[in-house]
């Protein structure tokens, strides 16, 4: 299969591409257009296989989507390229507008266009999979209850409202022109490469430098976490074996409050880096009670039943052993992200593509 995988220098796309090269014999056609969130040291030694190419395209550029599908002729796509940070949507919601809401127009008609010169076979084979969130619902106010695959979409954020309109954009083009679509809503991801701007790898690089770690209003909003790479695996089943035209939800069953994350990261830093920074008594003084988020969404949770019992997908990290090795990962790869951090990988994209 060759799968052309958009957002593929992200944090969830590299580790699908990742996947693809190391745990398949499947090509890759890696589609990005290097936002400050992309970051082709992100797929790592998969960027020197024979199976990858890399191709610097905006999912906003028509034409150049069209060029794309004609050279490579690709089984499927995963859809993955996003605006993706809540903050930054209520700073500047126009961009999320432009990339998740006319990105995903462009690319689905790009695709559609494809599609109609495939042969039937062809066609039957071809999967457009849509990769979105558990926001598009909104959050959770009780303590029991679970996001399902027909919980009513009502986003929260500017974010959260452009994936819901690419989440139904998506299922129209299902429906109307027969495109075989495939969508999934996940919770929050985390782990290795995951850009410095998100709670985990923000309070892992904050508390080794020994600043303020900054929690929203009282910390007790609660997230549904997943190792990246469980979903990259889960990923990889729906594109495998999902039923054209089905949305499954993938997520981790580790509700946790952000505080209660905030103090595990302090107390495994305790633990792997007991030599702190100059005036540090503990990590875990650090943290800093902030303003809290505009709009800011209470719980997300995740009832994963469908893909598990499905498609028999599991993950294969509890939120200990992940949460561990994530530390750890960002403790050995500090030349990633110091990279990031000094805007340095921004500069070294010239002559990237395979
Ligand atoms: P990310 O911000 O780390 O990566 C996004 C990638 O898309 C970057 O490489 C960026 O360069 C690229 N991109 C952005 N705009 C583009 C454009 N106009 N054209 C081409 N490429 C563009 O995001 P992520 O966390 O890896 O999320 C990937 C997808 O998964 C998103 O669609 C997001 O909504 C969804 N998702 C994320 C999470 C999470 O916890 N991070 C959870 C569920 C779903
Ligand atoms: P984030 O990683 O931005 O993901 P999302 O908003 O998509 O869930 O934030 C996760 C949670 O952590 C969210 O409830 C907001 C909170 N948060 C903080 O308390 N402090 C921070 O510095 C950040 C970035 C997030």
């Amino acid at each position: 299969m060759k799968i052309l995988v958009t957002g593929g220098a992200g944090f969830i796309g590299s580790a699908v591409v990742r996947e693809i090269i190391n745990g398949s014999r499947d090509e890759v056609v890696n589609l990005d257009a290097l936002t400050y969130a992309g970051n082709l040291q992100s797929v790592g030694l998969s960027a020197d296989s024979e199976r990858y190419v890399f191709e610097q395209v905006n999912i906003c550029d028509r034409e150049a989507l069209d060029r794309v599908f004609q050279q490579h002729q690709p089984d499927a796509v995963m859809h993955l390229a996003a605006e993706s940070h809540v903050d930054r949507s209520i700073d500047g919601p126009a961009v999320f507008v432009q990339t998740n809401v006319v990105g995903t127009y462009n690319l689905l008609e790009a695709a559609r266009a494809f599609y109609l010169q495939l042969s039937e076979e062809q066609q039957q084979n071809f999967r457009f999979h849509h990769i979105s969130t558990d926001e598009v619902y909104g959050d959770l106010h009780g303590t029991d209850d679970f996001f399902t695959e027909s919980t009513p979409y009502a986003p929260s954020s500017p974010y959260s409202a452009t994936k819901a309109s690419s989440d139904h954009m998506v299922r129209a083009w299902g429906r109307t022109y027969g495109l075989p679509i495939l969508v999934t809503n996940c919770s929050n991801n985390y782990g290795p490469y995951h850009f410095p701007e998100k709670l985990i790898p923000h309070m892992i690089l904050n508390a080794l430098d020994g600043k303020a770690l900054p929690v929203y209003g009282d910390g007790l909003q609660i997230r549904d976490w997943l190792y990246v790479e469980d979903h990259a695996r889960a990923l990889l089943t729906v594109l495998k074996n999902g039923q054209p035209g089905e949305t499954y939800n993938i997520g981790g069953n580790n509700e946790k409050t952000n505080i209660s994350v905030v103090e595990t990261i302090c107390s495994l830093l305790e633990e792997l880096v007991p030599n702190k920074p100059a005036g540090i008594n503990q990590y875990r003084d650090l943290i800093t009670y902030v303003k809290d988020r505009p709009g800011h969404d209470v719980r997300y949770a995740i009832d994963a039943s469908k893909i598990k019992t499905e498609l028999g997908w599991q993950p294969q990290e509890t939120f200990e052993s992940g949460i561990r090795k994530t530390v750890e990962w960002y403790l050995s790869n500090s030349v990633w992200w110091k990279n990031v951090l000094s805007g340095e990988y921004r500069l070294e994209r010239m002559g990237s593509g395979r």
